[in-house]
């Protein structure tokens, strides 16, 4: 659309099966992937990024001695390559260009990180700037937009309103105290600071988005989130993007439909739109080859639901020996929620009705004074994917819980205001983005889930 003067391979992929696109003249441009040669026919795979696939241009040197400086381009040169579309039906690749002419449009030094030997996700993590380079960051990062483009879709098609909370904030919504401070001063003196008070990143945007819901009707959040958790695991991220959906009128059944459809709408586009990603994660991440199978079967099966206590007793009763003990009231670390849905459920399955104690203050208490109406939906290969609740919609209830924790009030009296001005039961929940795509994918390191990752001691560029 907006090239006219060049072909995306992408695009030269869909002309593929139409016979009468052979001799076509086309122009691509892109970095070189290898480029071999036996003297009179040169061969050089060429990537442009538009799709998982390279693309084979074929020079003939014997006809046409200025290739010959064409066989010394080196492997991550930018060139600019037109000729003719050549379908080719028994080849290795559908297709190919018969080169008329091939320019070197930018040079690569012969120190370029990423020749043609296969490279471990932990060296491609040391050159964020070069990964998206290869195949497998190719892939990855058009699932991660496909995912983004299908998050949005969702909530948009189901009339859900998108509401940016801000970064900056003066509350730690979840009480936890684990927040980046953000001050223009180097002596913490937060009075004198730019907002006169102290300001942090935000950890959540449910706490702004909540007067929204009880105004819209459904709205949802989706950006940057901020954690000073000092979590060095697989699955924690200082700078992570979360999804954080409410509704009113909404009670935690209604929250975990909207969870459950909102996966499974997301697995489908993702399978459908990136279809060559995805048999690249199966085949080649997937140890057991089997990753489309399993979430096919995951969008079409229904997510199992089960107590808290249930999980408990069963992780007790497991004969298994857990890094952290078992008791009841104890917060579930990432080996029990494994355990439940690899072991027990194999498959996603929603945790409900956790102890008050190990949840957050603006949880709905039960009936049972003990637990509250939370829900944390469980995958394998990764744990929890969304933590979410209905909301205490009781002022009374929800002050009272807030004392107890000394959470002072002050910052969160407007919070608690809502639940005086037409104060309706509402839920939501937050399912983190590079999570989900840990699990889409199987990747297997938050790290490589997200552009440029920053994690404790870590943040490169
Ligand atoms: O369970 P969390 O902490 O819930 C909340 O923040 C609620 N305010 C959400 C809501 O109800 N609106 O976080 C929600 C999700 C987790 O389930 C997990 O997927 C992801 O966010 N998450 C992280 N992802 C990467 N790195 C971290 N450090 C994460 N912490 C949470
Ligand atoms: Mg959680």
């Amino acid at each position: 659309m907006l090239r006219d003067k060049y072909n995306l391979i992408s695009e030269l992929y869909e002309l593929k099966d139409d016979a009468s696109n052979s001799g076509m003249k086309v122009c691509v441009r892109g970095w070189v992937r290898t480029n071999r040669n036996n003297g009179h026919i040169g061969f050089m795979a060429i990537n442009d990024g538009t799709c998982f696939d390279n693309v084979q241009i074929v020079y003939d040197i014997d006809k046409n001695p200025e290739f010959k400086e064409t066989s010394k381009i080196l492997t991550g040169c930018a060139v600019e390559a037109r000729g003719e579309f050549v379908i080719t039906p028994e080849a290795k690749q559908p297709f190919e260009i018969a080169a008329a002419e091939i320019n070197l449009i930018g040079d690569c030094d012969s120190d370029y990180p990423l020749q043609k030997k296969r490279h471990s996700l932990e060296f491609l993590r040391e050159i964020p700037h070069l990964r998206p380079r290869t195949n497998t960051f190719n892939a990855l990062f058009r699932v991660r937009s496909v995912l983004c483009g299908a998050i949005h879709e969702y909530f948009q098609q189901n009339g859900f309103l998108y509401i940016t909370p801000p970064l900056i904030t003066g509350n730690d919504a979840e009480g936890a105290g684990e927040v980046f401070t953000v001050t223009t001063r180097e002596d913490g003196d937060y009075e004198k600071d730019f907002f006169g008070k102290h300001a942090c990143l935000t950890v959540s945007g449910q706490l702004h988005v909540e007067p929204f819901a009880l105004a819209c009707d459904r709205v949802y959040t989706f950006g940057p989130t901020f954690r000073a958790e000092n979590s060095n695991t697989t699955t924690h991220a200082s700078e992570f993007w979360m999804v954080e959906p409410e509704l009113a009128f909404a009670d935690l059944e209604d929250d975990m439909k909207c969870m459950e459809s909102m996966v499974k709408y997301c697995i489908n586009a993702v399978l459908e739109r990136c279809p060559s990603e995805m048999k690249f994660f199966n085949d080649m991440i997937d140890k057991e080859h089997t990753l489309i199978k399993r979430l096919r079967e995951v969008a079409s099966s229904e997510f199992k639901v089960m107590t808290y206590t249930e999980a408990v007793e069963l992780l007790k009763n497991s004969g298994r020996k857990f890094q952290y003990p078992v008791e009841w009231g104890v917060d579930l670390k990432t080996e029990h929620e494994r355990y439940i849905c690899e072991e027990v459920v194999k498959g996603p399955v929603f945790l409900i009705d956790y102890p008050k104690d190990i949840k957050a203050f603006y949880m709905r208490l039960n009936d049972d004074g003990k637990t509250v109406a939370a829900c944390d939906c469980l995958v394998p290969g990764v744990g929890e994917l969304i933590g979410g609740s209905q909301r205490e919609e009781r002022y009374d209830v929800l002050t009272k819980r807030m004392e107890e924790l000394k959470i002072p009030r002050e910052s969160l009296q407007w919070y608690c205001d809502l639940r005086r001005f037409g104060s309706v039961k509402h839920a939501g929940f937050g399912l983190g983005l590079e999570r989900f795509i840990l699990y889409l994918t199987n990747i297997g390191n938050i790290r490589d889930a997200i552009p440029y990752a920053r994690t404790p001691k870590n943040l490169m560029f």
